[in-house]
């Protein structure tokens, strides 16, 4: 996906409902003395100044490919908090960090047995990997939007979650293959309350459906999503309020002190 397809502010159009995951994946986390932490695919920047502070952080840094996440993150940017651009997939550091974390990032990168390698090698001994991932694919506004995609680009690109998120029991093999001594994995359905269906669009629109936005254009753009809108609702029912479940992967890995 085109690094720059993430626009901010259509993200951030339902903020409260993606920032639950978020401290739900942080509550993970058992208290450190002053960490050390890497947020990897840190985004606007606003949830990685706000877990520095909960963790009572010594120091952070935010990793994102996106240039237009970047440039809103650096008004997060202190003497204790730096942002960096780069690739997560290919990220890497020599046992750095107290605390690795990730939220809704992971599923962007393929191979994720040696992405969560390069992650664990990252953390010092005893450090603590937090990450968590969707795990929707398999859900109807997902499969509607491959199916449309399909219909109107020649090579459209591939769900990046059903392509690169695994199943729990992986996780579970991977991380305590990746010498995990402890972890925890869990499969976490959180019920958004959605003011209708067609709102459901809206929150696609700031992630999964970012990736036709490039290969479309602009014109074709407009006209994939007023498409979809309306495939979604005949599917769907036009519902006032809409109860839309969220199907997400939480996963937490220790280090072994030595
Ligand atoms: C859904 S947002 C999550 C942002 C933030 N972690 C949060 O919880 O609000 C995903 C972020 O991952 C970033 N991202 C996706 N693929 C990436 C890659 N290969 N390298 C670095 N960042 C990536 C995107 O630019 C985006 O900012």
């Amino acid at each position: 996906m085109a690094a720059d397809a993430w626009d901010p502010a259509q993200y951030n159009r339902y903020a409260d409902e993606r920032e639950q995951p978020f401290w739900d994946l942080a509550r993970l986390l058992t208290p450190a003395q002053d960490p050390v932490l890497v947020d990897l695919g840190c985004g606007d920047g606003r949830l990685t100044a706000a877990l520095h502070h909960r963790l009572g952080a010594a120091h952070t840094v935010g990793v994102d490919n996106s240039q237009a996440m970047l440039a809103q993150a650096a008004s997060h940017a202190s003497d204790t908090i730096a942002f960096d651009l780069g690739d997560i997939g290919a990220w890497q550091q020599q046992e750095t960090y107290d605390v690795v974390f990730a939220n809704a990032s992971l599923q962007w990168v393929p191979d994720h047995g040696k992405v969560l390698r390069r992650w664990i090698h990252s953390l010092k001994p005893g450090g603590q990997l937090a990450v968590q991932v969707p795990s929707n694919a398999d859900q109807l506004p997902w499969l509607l939007a491959a199916e449309l995609a399909a219909e109107l680009l020649t090579d459209p690109p591939p769900d990046p979650v059903a392509n690169n998120v695994l199943t729990p029991e992986v996780y579970v093999w991977l991380l305590d293959e990746l010498g995990c001594s402890d972890q925890h994995v869990r499969l976490q359905v959180y019920a958004h309350h959605l003011a209708s269906t067609a709102d459901l669009v809206e929150w696609l629109k700031g992630t999964t459906l970012t990736r036709f936005r490039e290969p479309l254009g602009p014109d074709a753009w407009d006209n994939f999503i007023e498409q979809y809108r309306r495939r979604l609702l005949a599917v769907l029912g036009d519902r006032s309020p809409y109860l839309f479940p969220f199907k997400r992967l939480l996963l937490w890995g220790r280090r072994p002190e030595s």
